[in-house]
């Protein structure tokens, strides 16, 4: 069989141990995929996803509900399927994961694939918290694996505009950011968004994430020295409040439904950022953040900048972007390219931890009522 020319070794750095040599076999021409956990997001965009590239082949799927894998082998002609990933893992063809279980999983699995010599794109959020994200990330250096988390608002053509236009440093120097993931009435009625113990958070760690990671990725992930936040419960656990993502259950509300944050980064830059399952707001869902710089600003969805020249204030709107792109698959590209041509990974682990730390010092900054110094 053909295969493609990449195999890893890691080289130790100057003061740094040596991560293990992982001397892997070369990668065949046809990437196997193996998922875990085969609810809502590995069917609605993993699996077809990666069913769209023609190098790509989803070999087997895991989940311990047997509805779940067997109508997700059927629905997508899978050819396995496994009650325990742990057995998924011991294939020698299988070469790329995706990890699509509920976040208290995220760590677990992805660890036990890193260390089964997989590549693995993890779902958002990395972690339960940044204590298991820097686990991961170690995992993924230690064994030579790529990981990616699945922040595909990052392949958004906006979001991949906004980048590029705050590179070249056309906002000059960025002082201030807003970020805002807010639904007006979005309480998810399935899976388990809405159990701290299993989930983590609720808005906040579940569709904030989105934004934030955005909002760094245009801003070049400063360094994050403060966090204030607070978080509420003011609707969760309320039988009379509509629900418009279906039937949650209120009686096992532990989670927040709003959050807000100041975070201050190195250089002076703030960033504040709201996120809701519920608020009284006119928008059903809103995505978006703004960036405020000395010479120009921006705002994400509907993509929109802001400057002065000549003495004249100017909104600028792009002409042209493409369109039909679908985020979440331009994702699994991106991170199968990387995987087959040995290149970096777009939204790499290391970030994702990043974000992870400040979505942790929220949540303690609210519970200690102060500012948490990171
Ligand atoms: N990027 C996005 O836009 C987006 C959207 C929705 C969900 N997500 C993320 O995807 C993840 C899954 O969300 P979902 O909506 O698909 O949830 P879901 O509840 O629909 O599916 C999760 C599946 O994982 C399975 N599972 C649980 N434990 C497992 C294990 N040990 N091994 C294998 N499978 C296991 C469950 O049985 C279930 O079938 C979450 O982390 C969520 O944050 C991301």
């Amino acid at each position: 069989m053909a295969t493609t020319k990449r195999t890893a070794t890691k080289t130790a750095s100057k003061g740094k141990p040596a991560a293990k040599a992982t001397r892997r076999a070369p990668l065949p021409e046809t990437i196997g995929v193996g998922i875990i956990g085969a609810g809502g997001i590995a069917r609605g965009v993993h699996i077809p996803g990666y069913q769209k590239l023609s190098n790509v082949k989803v070999l087997a799927v895991s989940d311990p509900i047997e509805a779940a894998r067997e109508g997700a082998a059927k629905q997508f002609d899978i050819g396995s399927t496994y009650a325990d990933y742990q057995e998924m893992l011991k294939r020698d063809d299988i070469q790329v994961v995706s990890v699509t279980t509920p976040n208290f999983m995220h760590a677990e699995a992805t660890i036990a694939a890193l260390e089964a010599g997989k590549n693995v794109l993890c779902e958002k959020p990395l972690a339960m918290n940044a204590k298991e994200g820097e686990k991961m990330v170690a995992a993924a250096e230690r064994t030579g694996n790529k990981l990616m988390c699945g922040f595909h608002f990052r392949f958004t053509p906006q979001v991949q505009t906004l980048k590029r236009f705050a590179a070249s440093g056309a906002f000059g120097q960025m002082y201030y950011a807003r970020t805002q993931a807010l639904r007006r009435r979005g309480i998810p009625g399935w899976g388990l968004f809405i159990n701290k113990e299993k989930n983590g958070g609720g808005p906040l760690i579940d569709i904030g994430v989105h934004m934030l990671d955005s909002t760094l990725h245009v801003l070049g992930f400063p360094k994050p020295i403060a966090v204030s936040g607070q978080t509420y419960q003011m609707f969760g656990k309320r039988k009379d409040v509509i629900g418009l993502m279906g039937q949650w259950d209120y009686n096992n509300f532990t989670v927040e439904d709003f959050a807000v944050a100041q975070i201050r980064f190195e250089g002076g830059l703030t960033l504040t950022l709201e996120s809701s399952f519920v608020a009284n707001m006119e928008e059903n869902d809103k995505m978006t953040f703004q960036i405020f710089g000395d010479k120009g600003g921006a705002q994400f969805n509907p993509l929109k900048m802001y400057t002065e020249q000549n003495k004249t204030l100017l909104d600028i709107t792009p002409v042209y972007l493409p369109g039909n792109v679908h985020p979440h698959h331009e994702q699994i590209k991106s991170f199968i390219d990387s995987v087959v041509n040995d290149k970096p990974v777009y939204t790499p682990g290391a970030e994702a931890l990043q974000v992870t730390r400040i979505i942790d010092a929220i949540y303690a900054s609210s519970e200690k009522g102060g500012e948490v110094k990171l």
